[in-house]
């Protein structure tokens, strides 16, 4: 595997690779990020993945300076899934001046996550279409575990005509169901153990609404009372339309509940579709 840091060697050792294949991560790699690499060799000749905490997209008081970084353990990963080239550039790099050029994403970055995230998919949106002009993917792959950035990214590759097929991959679980996430690792053993609660609800909710319950404020409601006594301090939990993640308007839309929670200081999310 290829691992570069520069724009310019990055640019020089892709220009002459065919259809390449793009999976952008923030690295502490775990089988969700490498089942997106696998994936992506399905797609294309070349798999490029990127490593880069970015600080625009993180507030003033989240975890940008206690992010895990762990590079060595992710290179080997990256190297045994059989990504060919790695990018992995420095904060100079990446920004070597303030970014003030950024992609502002319509009311969608307000919702959800954006709610209680001000500025993060803004600065999301900015890093993702920076580093698409410098991989040029013709593919690029997402988890569905960031269901909200998925149509964020779908949504800006479609209004501004990237040439880029952007797909996203299913969310990787642990055995009892929690979502693999690099914000796992700061749960302590007690709230592992209580982590995969915000799953089962899910899984009831989705349920439910497959039997055909259209009760949607209660059964938000009601998962949002048993996670708070179990402990969680709940940001949202949400049912909501696939097709622009709005409340359902009736009819046959495709649902998907949605849901972000805190336990302890580890805030999690997670999500399903009906
Ligand atoms: P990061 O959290 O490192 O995630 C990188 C990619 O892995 C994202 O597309 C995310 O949705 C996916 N992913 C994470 N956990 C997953 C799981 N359990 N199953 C399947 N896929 C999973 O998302 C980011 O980084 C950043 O916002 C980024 C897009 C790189 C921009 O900075």
């Amino acid at each position: 595997m290829q691992i570069h840091s520069s724009i310019l060697d990055l640019r020089a050792a892709l220009k002459t690779r065919s259809r390449i294949v793009f999976v952008p991560t923030m690295g502490n790699l775990h089988d969700g990020h490498i089942s997106l690499m696998t994936q992506a060799r399905a797609h294309g000749d070349t798999v490029v993945a990127s490593i880069f905490v970015n600080r625009l997209q993180f507030g003033p008081n989240e975890d940008f300076d206690k992010y895990p970084r762990t590079f060595q353990a992710d290179c080997d990963k990256l190297a045994a899934a059989g990504v060919d080239v790695l990018f992995a550039p420095t904060e100079a790099d990446l920004y070597p001046e303030p970014q003030e050029y950024t992609v502002e994403p319509p009311d969608i970055q307000n919702i959800l996550d954006g709610e209680f995230r001000p500025g993060h998919f803004r600065g999301v949106a900015t890093v993702v279409l920076k580093l698409f002009n410098i991989v040029q993917p013709q593919v690029a792959l997402f988890g569905k575990k960031d269901y909200q950035q998925l149509m964020v990214i779908r949504n800006m590759a479609r209004q501004l005509a990237l040439p880029i097929q952007i797909i996203g991959g299913e969310t990787v679980r642990a055995d009892d169901g929690l979502a693999l996430s690099s914000r796992n690792g700061y749960l302590s053993a007690t709230e592992r153990t209580e982590a995969p609660r915000l799953h089962r609800l899910l899984v009831q909710i989705r349920d439910s609404l497959r039997a055909g319950n259209t009760a949607y404020a209660e059964l938000e409601r009601a998962a949002t009372a048993e996670l708070g006594q179990a402990g969680w301090k709940t940001d949202y939990v949400a049912v909501r339309q696939q097709s622009d993640l709005k409340p359902p308007s009736g009819g046959k839309q495709a649902l998907v509940v949605l849901a972000a929670s805190r336990l302890g200081n580890t805030r999690l999310i997670d999500n399903i579709e009906v």
